[in-house]
């Protein structure tokens, strides 16, 4: 404050000539504004923006220091390799906060529970490779969420379970080989999602899912691209151009599993099966032979069913045949019977008499 003024006196000092005071007034001005809006000295304030990306920081500079009316902070191409659980705290104003292309390898769960005015928060290009379900409590604003290019391996239920009003999310660029569409039920009013550049494993897991991206798309959302990686006969294509009733299996695993819910894929069950209680070895074939063995049942079954269908009705038409046949054999011998009786009984009368009256007798016992 005394450097401050001796300063001001310097410029402030010497002629008493009007313009010269009015100068030193708008100094005097000047000085008493960046005091009041002051800046940590790596950030460039402007208004409510402080931008204090590529510096290679490493610790956060000091935030305590910004106006209680920042909207905007930017902190992008640094060092950043974790941050204190208060980093953000009194920070409510933030509207936009940029974190992108650091080191962040995990995050502590209520960091920025303080920022319900957040309507975006960019992690992408982080170390994320796990985040905790309670780290968006609190962002009951959020509407643009970017966690692409980390390492994440799963989006724990429960994460985005108040995020009704996010419209644009990225999870592409990670390691995610399948989703729980729970997780994504919340959001409503999605109408972007970025999925591409992840290692998706199109079988039973990723189902679900599957249906709730085609409930989106049918609102009118986008999303980008779920190439499958796995199984090998469903490599490189897109889950959405793979028809429904290629996962009508996983009904009947689920049912022989007696309703499993989540857990370990049809395959690896399958696997983990036989070892007793060994590692399971995982290779890349594993699955496609598993999806095999889970479509060929089906097809043993319908053969199966084919051929037993097929052998009853030809049983029951046999059945027919040889009844009509005995009957045939039967009614012939009878009626043969009742005709040399009928000649040994009656030797007297005429031939035209017998044959009329063996007739009536034919007719009766037809009807
Ligand atoms: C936040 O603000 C409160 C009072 O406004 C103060 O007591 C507290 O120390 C501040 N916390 C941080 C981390 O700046
Ligand atoms: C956050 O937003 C609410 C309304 O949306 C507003 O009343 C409040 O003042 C905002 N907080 C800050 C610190 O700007
Ligand atoms: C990710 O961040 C690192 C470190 O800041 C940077 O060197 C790299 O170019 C970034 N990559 C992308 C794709 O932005």
């Amino acid at each position: 404050m005394w450097l401050t003024a001796r300063t001001a006196k310097r410029h402030c000092g010497g002629n008493s000539q009007y313009s010269v005071a009015v100068h030193c007034v708008l100094y005097l001005l000047l000085l008493h504004l960046q005091l009041c809006s002051s800046c940590p000295s790596v950030c460039v304030c402007r208004s409510t923006e402080a931008d204090c990306g590529g510096h290679d920081l490493s610790t956060l500079p000091a935030l305590s220091l910004l106006p209680s009316t920042v909207q905007t902070l930017l902190l992008p191409n640094n060092h950043l390799t974790s941050l204190p659980a208060s980093a953000f705290t009194n920070l409510s104003s933030l509207v936009r906060l940029d974190l992108s292309n650091n080191y962040l390898g995990n995050l502590p769960a209520h960091v920025f529970t303080d920022l319900g005015n957040l309507t975006e928060l960019n992690l992408r290009n982080n170390s994320l490779t796990a985040l905790d379900r309670d780290l968006l409590q609190g962002l009951g604003s959020l509407q643009r969420l970017d966690v692409s290019l980390n390492g994440l391996g799963a989006v724990p239920l429960g994460l985005l379970e108040h995020q009704h009003g996010l419209i644009w999310l990225s999870l592409a660029g990670n390691r995610l080989q399948a989703l729980d569409r729970a997780v994504f039920e919340p959001l409503e009013n999605l109408q972007h999602l970025q999925l591409g550049s992840n290692p998706w494993e199109c079988d039973c897991n990723l189902r679900d899912f599957k249906n709730w991206m085609e409930w989106l798309i049918y609102r009118g959302g986008y999303v980008d691209a779920v190439e499958c990686t796995l199984p090998k006969d469903l490599r490189g294509r897109d889950i959405r151009s793979v028809p429904v009733e290629m996962f009508n299996y996983c009904l009947q695993v689920d049912n022989e599993n007696g309703a499993t819910k989540g857990g370990a894929t049809p395959c690896a069950r399958a696997t983990a099966a036989p070892l007793p209680g060994g590692a399971v070895v995982q290779s890349e074939s594993e699955p496609l032979d598993c999806a095999k063995q889970r479509y060929r049942p089906i097809s043993v079954r319908r053969a199966i069913g084919t051929v037993v269908i097929a052998g009853v009705v030809c049983g029951i038409v046999c059945i027919m045949m040889v009844a009509a046949a005995a009957y045939g054999c039967i009614y012939a011998s009878l009626m043969a019977k009742y005709q040399r009786e009928l000649k040994k009984r009656q030797p007297l009368m005429g031939d035209a008499e017998a044959e009329a009256d063996s007739e009536e007798k034919q007719i009766s016992s037809v009807a």
